[in-house]
């Protein structure tokens, strides 16, 4: 009889949240025996309690439990093998609180920290971006300090932000006469869509091959310039759009004189697609490669659902 590698028991932090959902959803497709640590105040909120509903009626269970009660903590992480954490940004510090937990628990063979975004340790906004990369900087130091074995997940920017817009500060909805191209337009940055990062995530949590590793997602279709995503749109639309060139100077500007937060938006588009910073440096091997029986929703297909 042939013998089954037994599938990893996974808890996701932040179920109710945008990409845990996905995480949790992706988790019990794939098989997993599947936990959600939820805190208590989700399950009066009428949208969240509707996800935890959905969730627990797909087979996962939902313990109660937050990063700063840690006995609860423990409690669920000794229930399984794997511990994935999808706290949101601002929430990335509070990872502090989970990581002797995971030490004490004594059980967990992975740990996926909230990253997915830009490699923390190569982006080169450190002078403008509020501590939000250095944030995730020092929760993967203390994770290599703490011996954990990790799987660091960099989708780059998940095709719910900034791809609605086309990449325009401010606008809910890709623009139909004029468009700003930040730079030449000629540099390339990623748009992943989440559940597609949930199930790349997922697939990892068992494969020797991620262990210890960060894990870059470049996919040849979610890979696009602005130069090339607004020519995708005028395609779509049979019209041509009226660009202004927005330069990396006068976007500078823009971002001074913009407080924060509401300069982050232009932050990371300068990141990506002023400097480059989801592209400019080669990876060994490109995260989509490891399963290639796994489709990617492309940028263009994303755009077509905004026509
Ligand atoms: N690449 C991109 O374009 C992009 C875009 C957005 C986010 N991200 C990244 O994706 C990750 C997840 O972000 P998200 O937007 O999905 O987050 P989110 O929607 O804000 O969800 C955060 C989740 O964390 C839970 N949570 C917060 N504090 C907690 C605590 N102390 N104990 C237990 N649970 C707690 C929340 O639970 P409650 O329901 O109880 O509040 C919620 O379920 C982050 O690392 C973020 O930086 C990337």
């Amino acid at each position: 009889m042939e013998m089954k590698a037994e599938k990893s028991k996974i808890l996701v932090i932040g179920v109710t949240g945008r990409l845990g959902f996905e995480l949790a959803k992706a988790s019990i497709n794939a098989s997993h025996p599947t936990f959600g640590l939820v805190r208590d105040s989700a399950f009066s909120d009428p949208h969240k309690s509707q996800k935890l509903h959905l969730l627990s009626h797909s087979g996962v269970t939902l313990l109660k439990g937050s990063l700063q009660d840690e006995e609860s903590l423990i409690e669920a992480i000794k229930r399984v093998d794997v511990v994935i954490c999808a706290v949101s940004s601002k929430q990335v510090p509070e990872q502090k609180l989970l990581i002797p937990a995971i030490k004490k628990a004594g059980c967990v063979k992975r740990f996926i920290p909230s990253e997915f975004g830009l490699d923390a340790d190569k982006t080169r906004v450190s002078n403008m971006d509020n501590n939000f990369y250095s944030n995730k900087a020092e929760i993967r130091r203390i994770v290599e300090a703490e011996g954990i074995p990790y799987t660091l997940v960099c989708c780059n920017f998940f095709t719910s932000y900034l791809l609605p817009s086309l990449v325009q500060p401010g606008l809910k909805a890709p623009p139909r006469d004029k468009v700003s191209i930040f730079g030449d337009g000629t540099v390339k940055g990623v748009f992943m869509k989440e559940n597609d990062v949930a199930a790349f995530t997922i697939n990892t949590v068992d494969d020797p091959r991620t262990l210890n590793k960060v894990l870059y997602l470049r996919p040849p279709g979610n890979v696009c310039s602005m130069n090339e995503l607004v020519e995708i749109w005028e395609g779509k639309i049979s019209k041509k759009l009226e660009k202004n060139y927005v330069s990396e100077e006068e976007l500078l500007m823009k971002i001074k004189a913009t407080p924060y937060p509401d300069n982050m938006e232009m932050v990371f588009i300068y990141s990506a697609f002023v400097k480059g910073d989801q592209t400019y440096f080669d990876v060994e091997l490109e995260g989509s490669q490891l399963y290639p029986h796994t489709k990617y929703t492309t940028i263009s297909e994303f755009l077509e659902t905004l026509v």
